[in-house]
């Protein structure tokens, strides 16, 4: 089978796989991290969303043969490290408004979450309640009220 190297909470990982399966499944069933969830598979539910080179994106719909070498791939389980710390400030932010429930969605949110912060941060403003409303991840519990409160409150933090 094919090997694919690229880099992964940053650490080189190479897997041997088809170039057709999807890098959430590489990250999910062959390297084991379970952050980045399963739930459409079709780049809807954003339950899997995780970073690429920095900015959000759904391996759930990107081929493992379409990753390059040099590219970084960031779950959950590694976001932490991107500062350096126990926890990423946004996922403090999370604990203090209590905003989980079953939980199944929250690290994409968080994910999610942190692009966002990044993206403002790059155009030079503080988020909006206009790109809060553009946050596509569905949370079947209906978080998002805290969701709101605690990306706020990590953008502070950040
Ligand atoms: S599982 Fe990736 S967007 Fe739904
Ligand atoms: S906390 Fe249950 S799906 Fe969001």
């Amino acid at each position: 089978m094919p090997k694919h190297t690229f880099v992964l909470n940053q650490k080189p990982i190479t897997v041997d796989v088809e170039d057709d399966v999807r890098l959430l499944w590489v990250i999910r069933d062959i390297v084991g991290l379970t952050g980045p969830k399963y739930g459409c598979g079709i780049n809807v539910c954003k339950a899997c969303t995780s970073h690429l080179n920095g900015k959000a994106f759904n391996p759930c719909s990107v081929r493992v043969a379409d990753i390059k070498e040099t590219d970084e791939v960031t779950t959950i389980e590694g976001l932490a490290d991107t500062v350096d710390a126990d926890l990423h400030p946004m996922q403090e932010a999370w604990l203090e408004y209590d905003v989980a429930q079953c939980g199944y969605c929250q690290p994409g949110q968080i994910m999610a979450a942190v692009a966002l912060v990044r993206k403002t941060r790059r155009e030079g403003r503080r988020i909006s309640d206009k790109d809060l409303d553009g946050i596509r991840n569905i949370c079947r519990c209906g978080t998002y009220t805290r969701i709101r409160e605690a990306i706020v409150q990590g953008e502070r933090r950040m």
